[in-house]
């Protein structure tokens, strides 16, 4: 319950993500006025930027219930179907991580976002015979980190696509202050503006941050949170001035000590800090590579000039 209060409920109450918001709320309002289920919405962007929230928030504002799964629950055909089976007409099915459904289940995806009916078989060998169910009226909202990994066919039947970017500092800070509030944690904006700052545009790292920051406060100072302490916090929590955190600085001081800079493969170098590939695909290397650390090249990833002068390395090209 207190995660979930964290959560915006409506739009009106979502902080940035201001293109986003824009769009999905005209789609909203026009598929209410028309009395008509929303169009498929798919949501893109890296993990913790509230791509959940928001399809929470869909179901609310269309006053609809929302059903949740995701990609890897999902193990064989039947899973979906129990899922289809319980959505009342309107309702919103969420998908997290679509782009990992087994090919089964997607492919039994396209008659039902497209048509709201599936065709399942029943039974085995020779009394084996295909079942067509009809489905309600639904809208699915499917969430991925990469672009590159789902399927054309799928990707094309979502009507609504919307791209979530890392979010501003001032839209973080923003998120830290209403955070605080619900928390009931005194915080100065200095304060909060420190923590939007190493939060590396992701308000589930702001959040998460912010709750360590306040046990901070309340046992080695006044219980405030002003930037002295987030600053002393955030040096015990090994996120550094850029927000980088022991992860990210691994990632970096692995390609820049083993490996020269670089060019180096994104799986010897996940290997190397004992993460999964598609952990530092998803989590770590789009942050390092917005924020100028790294570079993708045909050979591999390379560290930056910037990377090597961040982290107090004399830079290669000097
Ligand atoms: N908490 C987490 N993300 C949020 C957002 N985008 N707006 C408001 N509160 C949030």
């Amino acid at each position: 319950a207190f995660e979930l209060s964290l959560r915006p409920q409506f739009l009106s109450q979502y902080i940035g993500q201001d293109k986003v918001k824009r769009e999905l709320g005209i789609y909203i309002q026009a598929a209410k006025m028309r009395e008509e289920v929303l169009d498929h919405v798919l949501l893109f962007g890296p993990p913790g930027l509230g791509k959940t929230t928001l399809a929470m928030v869909i179901a609310n504002e269309m006053h609809v219930q929302i059903k949740t799964t995701s990609g890897p629950a999902i193990e064989k055909p039947g899973d979906l179907v129990a899922l289809l089976n319980e959505l009342n007409p309107g309702d919103v099915l969420f998908i997290d991580e679509i782009h990992r459904l087994p090919r089964v289940a997607e492919e039994m995806l396209y008659s039902a976002m497209e048509d709201f009916y599936v065709d399942i078989m029943i039974g085995q060998g020779e009394t084996s015979h295909p079942v067509h169910f009809e489905l309600p009226p639904f809208t699915l909202v499917g969430a991925t980190t990469r672009a590159g990994m789902l399927s054309a066919p799928l990707r094309d039947r979502f009507g609504i696509v919307s791209h979530m970017e890392y979010y501003a500092q001032d839209d973080l800070k923003e998120i830290v202050l209403r955070s605080a509030q619900i928390f009931d944690t005194q915080i100065v904006e200095e304060g909060a503006f420190e923590i939007a700052r190493r939060s590396r545009g992701t308000p589930r790292i702001a959040n998460r941050l912010l709750k360590r920051i306040r046990d901070f406060a309340e046992v080695e100072s006044d219980g405030v949170v002003d930037r002295q302490v987030a600053s002393e916090a955030l040096a015990l929590l090994q996120v550094d001035a850029a927000g980088l955190d022991y992860v990210d600085q691994k990632i970096l001081k692995t390609m820049i000590e083993l490996y020269g800079g670089g060019p180096v493969g994104l799986s010897t170098l996940s290997v190397n800090i004992s993460e999964e590939t598609e952990t530092v695909e998803d989590m770590y290397e789009p942050y390092l590579i917005q924020k100028g650390f790294i570079q993708r090249t045909p050979r591999g990833r390379v560290a930056t000039p910037l990377a090597y002068e961040h982290l107090g390395y004399p830079c290669p090209l000097d």
